[in-house]
């Protein structure tokens, strides 16, 4: 019997560089996926290959240690994957061969590693008589957010120091909805995305490898937030302002959850600004100002109104060009024509490096905006009109699923 499993890629749509920092994030899944169709192996390996021309087949024992390939090589998200079921204590006594293919354009900020990682997951998991989700069977199970917490850390495995975010959303995708997700412990709400918007997805055209250059610049944004969160921690504890209960005393170690819940704001960064290098300062302002915006809009989507919605992603889109200095002229070019031609919002989506924007659009103006996409960034730039891959309109989506493929 042949099986499919399919992952969404997803776009966030607020929220960035939050995750790792323990505050919310606001994707969606979209409907474009990575798919893995397999038939069961009665070995323990995984044989894998691709119609794609850099996706080199592959075949790895699932037996431990798993062994990582070269740097960049596609097999170590799949590996990612069952090296994590295997730690969590799946057994893994059969295998899955098969074939990989997707819509999900590669390294653009649009989660299509974390949904090979999901996909594979859901194979191996499916192979080996493991259900997801609390009520699935008497056999084994895991629950969606346990095996969503779980691929988020083992996906580390490929070395960017990545949140949950894209392996949540990718596994709990709900068509017409944005998540609203957070973490320690993970939790995933949906909002429905109200009638008539449209999110159009713009590649700049660069690529934002996981892992490749964008991973060290990435890493080294997640360190920066620590020390800072340090930096604070440390001053609320000797002579800050008035803190959260008990960080004064050093009682408890203070998170960024408890500085976006402070109600002062302004004190705060007044505070930090003091104390932190201004490096530091400017990442800990995007990090704190950015958890707010996530809350703002989530009420915005759930009032239906979206140009409040638009604003927060451009206030985001600010944030993270000045102050986290992770935009490039190419996705600053992108938001400006899409803003100038009608979009509601519009700003970077993904860890940024390049990869894509995401703009909130009104269905009247959707023409209008990949029009002016089209003919101010794209057709300079190919020499040619984009095809369905550089610039389209993203649906809110399901979430990962393994199923009886369609041909035998
Ligand atoms: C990457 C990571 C996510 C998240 C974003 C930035 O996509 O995988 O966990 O940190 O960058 O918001």
């Amino acid at each position: 019997m042949n099986w499919l499993a399919s992952a969404p890629g997803r776009v966030n749509l607020i929220g960035e560089h939050t995750d790792y920092n323990g505050l919310p994030v606001f994707p969606m899944a979209i409907d474009r996926d990575v798919r893995i169709e397999y038939r069961v192996s009665d070995h323990p390996v995984v044989r894998l290959d691709s119609p794609l021309a850099r996706f080199d087949p592959f075949t790895f024992q699932l037996k431990r240690p798993i062994e990582a390939a070269s740097q960049g090589h596609w097999s170590n998200y799949v590996r990612a994957a069952a090296k994590g079921l295997m730690e969590h204590g799946v057994r893994m006594e059969r295998g899955i061969e098969g074939t990989v293919t997707g819509d999900v354009p590669i390294a653009s900020g649009l989660s299509s590693s974390s949904a090979l990682v999901v996909a594979s997951a859901l194979a191996l998991l499916k192979a080996n008589g493991v259900e997801v989700g609390r009520d699935a069977g008497p056999g084994p199970t895991i629950s969606g957010l346990e095996l969503a917490a779980l691929m988020a850390r083992a996906e580390r495995f490929v070395g960017l120091e990545g949140g949950g975010m894209d392996q949540a959303a990718c596994l709990h995708g709900v068509a017409g909805h944005a998540l609203r997700i957070d973490f320690e412990p993970l939790r995933v709400k949906p909002v429905a995305v109200p009638k008539g918007w449209r999110w159009v997805v713009a590649s700049s055209l660069v690529r934002a490898e996981k892992s490749g250059g964008a991973r060290e610049a990435y890493n080294e944004r997640a360190r920066q937030c620590r020390e800072a969160l340090a930096g604070v921690g440390d001053a609320f504890a000797n002579d800050g302002p008035t803190t959260p209960e008990g960080a004064r005393s050093g009682a408890v170690a203070l998170t960024y959850r408890d500085l976006v819940a402070h109600g002062d704001m302004d004190g705060l960064l007044d505070h930090a600004r003091r104390i932190l290098a201004p490096v530091l300062f400017r990442r800990f302002r995007h990090v704190v100002t950015e958890g707010r915006r996530v809350a703002r809009a989530e009420v915005a989507m759930r009032d239906g109104d979206m140009s409040r919605f638009g604003n927060l992603m451009v206030g985001s889109h600010d944030s993270l060009r000045d102050d986290y200095e992770v935009s490039t002229f190419e996705l600053d070019k992108l938001v400006t024509v899409a803003l100038e031609a009608g979009a509601a919002g519009a700003r970077l989506t993904g860890a940024g490096f390049g990869g894509c924007a995401v703009a909130l659009c009104d269905q009247a103006a959707v023409g209008a905006v990949m029009d002016a996409l089209a003919a101010r960034f794209y057709e300079p730039r190919l020499g040619q009109p984009p095809t369905g891959d550089e610039m389209f309109a993203a649906k809110p989506s399901g979430g990962a699923r393994v199923r009886i493929a369609d041909r035998p």
